[in-house]
């Protein structure tokens, strides 16, 4: 791992507990001397304050946890309960559903700025490899967490995603029965989910801990995507970087505490304030914002197993990334057609995330139920498109545009990139560096 730490114990018991437990050296060499490129911009305190945010939940959930009932008959009033009855509950309540929104929120964001800068090329895939693997989790784990309340929407939500398993050939049947533990959704299925839900963040909690070790032993990659040459281009993490992600974590607070404060139902949805009926259909069986890209993936498929495999190939395919990525430049700043495509993939996932939330028979632009017959552009058919060229941008696009395309000049060092900001690059400098 890099970085020497400068740690010195100062006191006779610092330098027996040194001896024994060297923590104190850990801390000091990885979090405050950590040599940290000195030309990060914001889009680098998204991992601080994911971290941040995954604190937020474990303690919010805990609490909440000490007042919640996992029975089908207790569960939606004891949410009420802790609304109006617990000490603080309906804040710890609020913070807790919207933390969940701002943790995708966030870690959306800390993907797209690894894809933008390339993060995800060597000598980083495993770094990458487990952020793929924490969005697994994290996205289980949001699932179960919905069901808890045991309202009409988690009730359904959990019958459709489960059932999905059905589409499986042969054992299909079997895994759902064995996923709800018993034959329907019911008490069974609400308690293993509460069981996980609890269990789930503190694998998230180690499998951080690995991302940041994997991040610690090539270092951070930085918007130039050019490597640390010499010292002059790092700083330590403390005080530089310490301050940043603070700062950074407190505008992002103020965000959070917008939602609870003054739309803490904005990201939810009402009909999750009626109790789960297994009787009552609702009109539409919508999932949480931060699943409608995928959703609408899985609905663009007529066959369910096709749908099924999509959706899951959309997300698992990002395992393979720093493969299919074949240019030598890490950094998009260095990649003009790159950039473009870029900003088409991002507004291809919020077009899939608007289909996800849309009736697939209507109309696209007017939303309204479309006639019989002849050509319509349904919300099915943008879902469809959309969904090709997804896969198409990861699979076509990415492996030729490596090969074909030619990169801008790039700064020799981040030094220089830093000294010579806003000016071209210096003379000599003209041909792309690879990225090593
Ligand atoms: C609970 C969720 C996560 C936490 C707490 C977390 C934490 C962190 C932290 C603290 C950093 C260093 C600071 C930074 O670069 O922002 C980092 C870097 C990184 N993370 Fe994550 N991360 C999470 C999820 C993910 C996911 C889902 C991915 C990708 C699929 C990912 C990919 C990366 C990459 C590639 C880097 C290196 C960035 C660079 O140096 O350029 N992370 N993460």
């Amino acid at each position: 791992m890099g970085g020497h730490s400068s740690y010195q114990p100062k006191s006779a018991f610092a330098k027996w507990f040194h001896e024994r437990l060297p923590i104190m050296d850990l801390i000091q060499g990885q979090a405050l001397d950590f040599p940290t490129p000195k030309n990060l911009n914001y889009f680098w305190t998204f991992g601080g304050i994911l971290t941040m945010m995954l604190g937020a939940q474990l303690l919010t959930g805990i609490v909440l946890a000490m007042h919640y009932t996992p029975h089908v008959t207790m569960a939606f009033d004891s949410i009420e309960h802790i609304r109006r009855d617990v000490n603080y509950g309906n804040i710890i309540q609020k913070l807790h559903a919207n933390g969940a929104s701002m943790f995708f929120l966030a870690v959306y964001i800390h993907i797209f700025r690894g894809m933008y800068y390339g993060s995800y090329k060597a000598p980083r895939e495993i770094l990458w490899m487990i952020g793929v693997i924490i969005l697994l989790v994290m996205m289980a784990t949001a699932f179960m967490g919905y069901v808890l309340p045991w309202g009409q929407m988690s009730f359904w939500g959990a019958k459709v995603i489960t059932n999905l398993f059905s589409a499986i050939p042969f054992f299909g049947d079997s895994i759902v029965t064995w996923l709800w533990g018993g034959f329907a959704v019911d008490n069974p299925t609400l308690n293993r989910f509460y069981s996980l839900h609890y269990l789930l963040p503190f694998v998230l909690a180690g499998l951080v801990g690995l991302h940041i070790w994997a991040l610690h032993v090539p270092g951070n990659n930085n918007p130039t995507g050019v490597s640390v040459k010499s010292g002059q281009d790092t700083v330590p993490f403390h005080p530089y970087y310490t301050m940043k992600d603070a700062f950074a974590i407190g505008v992002f607070l103020i965000v959070y505490c917008l939602f609870v404060f003054f739309a803490p139902d904005y990201m939810g949805h009402p009909v999750n304030y009626e109790m789960a009926d297994p009787l009552k259909t609702p009109a539409h069986i919508v999932p949480e914002w931060y699943f409608l890209p995928f959703y609408a993936i899985l609905r663009s498929i007529d066959n369910k197993l096709l749908g099924v495999i999509a959706m899951f190939a959309s997300i698992l395919l990002l395992l393979v990334l720093p493969w299919l990525d074949t240019s030598r430049v890490r950094s998009g700043t260095y990649r003009p057609v790159f950039k473009q495509f870029f900003w088409i993939l991002v507004l291809d996932c919020l077009l899939l995330g608007y289909i996800g939330s849309r009736v697939p028979d209507n109309l696209f632009w007017v939303d309204t139920p479309s006639h019989e017959g002849g050509f319509a552009l349904t919300n099915k058919l943008v879902g469809q498109i959309a969904t090709l060229y997804y896969f198409v941008h990861f699979l076509i696009i990415l492996p030729i545009l490596g090969l074909l395309e030619t990169p801008k000049p790039m700064p020799a060092s981040i030094s220089e990139a830093v000294l010579a900001k806003n000016k071209p690059a210096l003379p000599g400098h003209k041909a792309a560096v690879p990225a090593e």
